[in-house]
C-alpha cells in the first residue's frame, strides 16, 4: 500500500512495523500515533533520547539542535526522532537499545479534549487544574499530555498527578512564570471551570511502571512533585515496591502543597515516608537544600533505585549525591523540567 502524496512511509526495522507520517510530522509523532512506541522522553530536540538511524530515506533535520543532534551524528545519519520529518520513504532504527516485551505498557498517543472541573490555587505561584476527559486516556504514571493555549500555536507539556487508574480524569499542578504566554498569559487569568482544553498524550518515559525489589528514593522540586505523586499512588496501589521515600523541596512552607494529603499516606503505608524540605525558612521540618537532606537520611544508597523531577540544578545535584552515595547510575531516573525555550515539562 503506498502512502498519500503528503506523506511517506516509515519503517521501524527490528519491529517490523510500517506507518505513514505526514511530511510536516515529527517520525516520532507519527509513530506514537500508530501505537509504535519508541524511545523518547522530551520531545522537544533536548535530551536525544529519540536518535534514530537512518537506514534508508532522507529526512529535514528542522530545529534540531547542534547540541542534542552533532554535525558528525547528522554526517553519520543519524536524526531525532522528535524533531525529523521525512523527505522520502524511510527505513529506521532507534539508537537506543528498548525490549518491546520488557512488560511495561505503553499508550497510543492521541489527541484528547476536556472541561476544567477544578482550578485553586495550591501554593505560591502554583494553581491545580483538574480536567475531565470526553474520552479516558490510558498512561503510565509520570508521564506526560501536551496541553494547548487556544488561539495559538503554543503547547506546554505537564505531568500527570493522578494515578494511571483515573483515566478520565486528569490532575495538573501548573506553575506561574512571570509574562508566560500559557500561564500569566491563560491559565492564571483568564481559564475558567467549566472551559474546553484540547490536549494529547501520553508522552514520555520517565516514571515506575512495573514492580521493582528494591525501595526507591522519589526527590521532587517544585511542580516537579506531580509525577511523583502519580508514581506513589500507583506503586503503593499495586504494592510495585518494597519501600518508597518521598522528598520535596521549596525555598518556604509557601512553596509547598499536598503536604496533609502525604502525610495521610504516610500513616497509612509502613513502607512510605515523606519529607518536605525548606531550603530558606527555619521550621519544625527538614531544613536545607532537599537533596543534601536525601545525603543525611541515607548513608548508602548501594541496592537502591532514585526517581527524580524538578529543575535541572536539582536534578544534577540530586544525580551527583546519589552516585556518591553508590546508587548504580541504571537506577537513577529523572525529569527534567525546564524554561519555556525548551518547554520542557512543566514548562511555564
Ligand atoms: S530530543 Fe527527542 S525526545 Fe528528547
Amino acid at each position: 500500500m503506498s502512502a498519500p502524496t503528503d506523506s511517506h512511509q516509515v519503517r521501524i526495522q527490528s519491529l517490523e512495523r510500517t506507518t505513514n507520517c505526514p511530511a510536516d510530522q515529527s517520525i516520532l509523532e507519527a509513530c506514537l500515533r500508530d501505537d509504535i512506541w519508541l524511545p523518547h522522553s522530551c520531545t522537544q530536540g533536548t535530551c536525544g533520547s529519540c536518535k534514530m538511524k537512518v537506514l534508508d530515506g532522507e529526512v529535514a533535520h528542522n530545529d534540531s539542535s547542534e547540541y542534542t543532534l552533532t554535525t558528525e551524528e547528522r554526517a553519520a545519519g543519524i536524526a531525532l526522532g522528535c524533531q525529523a520529518t521525512p523527505r522520502s520513504p524511510l527505513v529506521l532504527e532507534p539508537v537506543e537499545q528498548f525490549d518491546p516485551d520488557d512488560g511495561v505498557p505503553r499508550h497510543q498517543l492521541r489527541d484528547h479534549v476536556g472541561t476544567v472541573v477544578a482550578l485553586d490555587d495550591i501554593a505560591r505561584d502554583i494553581r491545580l487544574l483538574v480536567v475531565e476527559l470526553d474520552e479516558p486516556m490510558e498512561f503510565n504514571p509520570g508521564q506526560y499530555a501536551e496541553i494547548l493555549v487556544p488561539g495559538s500555536d503554543v503547547a506546554r507539556q505537564y505531568s500527570m498527578a493522578n494515578p494511571p487508574s483515573e483515566t478520565s480524569r486528569l490532575e495538573f499542578h501548573i506553575r506561574r512564570a512571570p509574562g508566560g504566554v500559557a500561564t500569566d498569559g491563560w491559565m492564571f487569568r483568564s481559564l475558567g471551570l467549566g472551559d474546553r482544553i484540547e490536549l494529547k498524550g501520553p508522552l514520555g518515559d520517565f516514571g515506575m511502571p512495573v514492580v521493582q525489589e528494591e525501595p526507591a528514593i522519589l526527590i521532587g522540586g517544585g511542580t516537579g512533585l506531580a509525577p511523583l505523586k502519580s508514581i506513589v499512588r500507583h506503586a503503593l496501589t499495586h504494592d510495585l515496591a518494597p519501600e518508597l521515600h518521598l522528598y520535596h523541596g521549596g525555598r518556604t512552607e509557601q512553596d509547598l502543597y499536598d503536604v496533609e494529603f502525604f502525610r495521610d499516606l504516610e500513616r497509612e503505608h509502613d513502607r512510605f515516608t515523606y519529607r518536605p524540605c525548606l531550603s530558606e525558612q527555619d521550621w519544625d521540618g527538614a531544613t536545607g537544600m532537599v537533596t543534601d537532606v536525601v545525603l543525611q537520611d541515607f548513608p548508602s544508597c548501594r541496592g537502591l533505585s532514585a526517581y527524580l523531577c524538578g529543575p535541572p540544578a536539582m536534578i544534577e545535584a540530586g544525580v551527583k549525591a546519589l552516585k556518591r552515595r553508590r546508587m548504580a547510575p541504571r537506577r537513577i531516573h529523572r525529569e527534567e523540567f525546564l524554561d519555556a525555550s525548551h518547554a520542557a515539562t512543566a514548562a511555564p
